[in-house]
């Protein structure tokens, strides 16, 4: 259940090229967030709101690591906060990942830019139900790079430039076949890679995460819309996603 929460910010360190992480406490949401589930937070005041996605939870010492890229005044705003501020916000938000818990299985996660970070909670609760892990990671370029190491620790790791400045060169498509076989798949980053990788994974099952900017964030301002390809009709990413079946909407 969406509550709104106060949490206090214990860390935060610039880690990539205009990324942030941000290492925040709160019982409530540590406790009940689901992988791909995001935060929506106030920026100013309480009007102004980013979604903000989750890209781990410890619910041991209870706190909830937050990534992000400042892209606008919104967050760049929130990069300037410091520990032991607080700050609002509504959630654990959206639908997470569903996770098949039955046959053991070969999971590939496929992760661009801002993409990337919920899918490091996501591989670690999969891993921790002895999936095998394959990640796939997209960045512009090399600066922009983070959690490599992170996701190597769960399993194969592909880091693909779009400069060729480190790693692979081109984008994460071009480097599925090298990735061998999976069952299913999990991706989070900009809809054109979405679609894309949606076109090429045709025939294997999977769920994607959309990024995309909000207005109200519970369902209530319809600036989120996405139509489907079954009946015509109209998904709110906020709330009936961010996640959805990988042919659910139309890209
Ligand atoms: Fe308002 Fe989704 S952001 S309905």
């Amino acid at each position: 259940m969406i509550k709104k929460e106060t949490m206090l910010i214990k860390f935060v360190e610039q880690i990539a090229l205009d990324t942030i992480e941000m290492v925040v406490e709160n019982a409530y949401i540590s406790k009940t967030a689901i992988p791909g589930q995001f935060l929506h937070v106030a920026v100013d005041g309480q009007t102004l709101r980013r979604p903000i996605s989750i890209a781990d939870i410890n619910r041991e010492k209870e706190t909830i690591t937050l990534l992000f890229k400042i892209v606008g005044s919104g967050t760049a705003k929130l990069a300037t906060l410091k520990p032991g501020m607080s700050m609002d916000v509504l959630g654990p938000s959206g639908n997470g990942f569903q996770i098949v818990d039955k046959e053991p299985s070969t999971i590939l996660l496929i992760g661009g830019g801002i993409g990337v970070p919920p899918l490091y909670y996501l591989g670690k609760t999969l891993a921790e139900k002895n999936k095998e892990i394959i990640s796939i990671l997209g960045f512009q370029t090399e600066k922009s790079v983070f959690y490599e190491e992170k996701f190597s620790s769960l399993g194969r790791t592909y880091i693909v430039t779009n400069d060729g400045s480190y790693g692979e060169t081109g984008f994460v498509t071009d480097v599925i076949e090298k990735a061998g076989q999976f069952d299913r798949y999990y991706s989070c980053g900009p809809v054109p890679m979405l679609k894309a990788i949606t076109a090429k994974l045709v025939d294997k099952p999977g769920m994607i995460s959309l990024e995309e900017r909000m207005g109200c964030g519970v369902g209530a301002c319809m600036a989120c819309v996405i139509p489907t390809d079954s009946n015509g009709g109209y998904k709110k990413i906020c709330s009936d996603g961010p996640v959805f079946h990988a042919q659910e909407v139309s890209l």
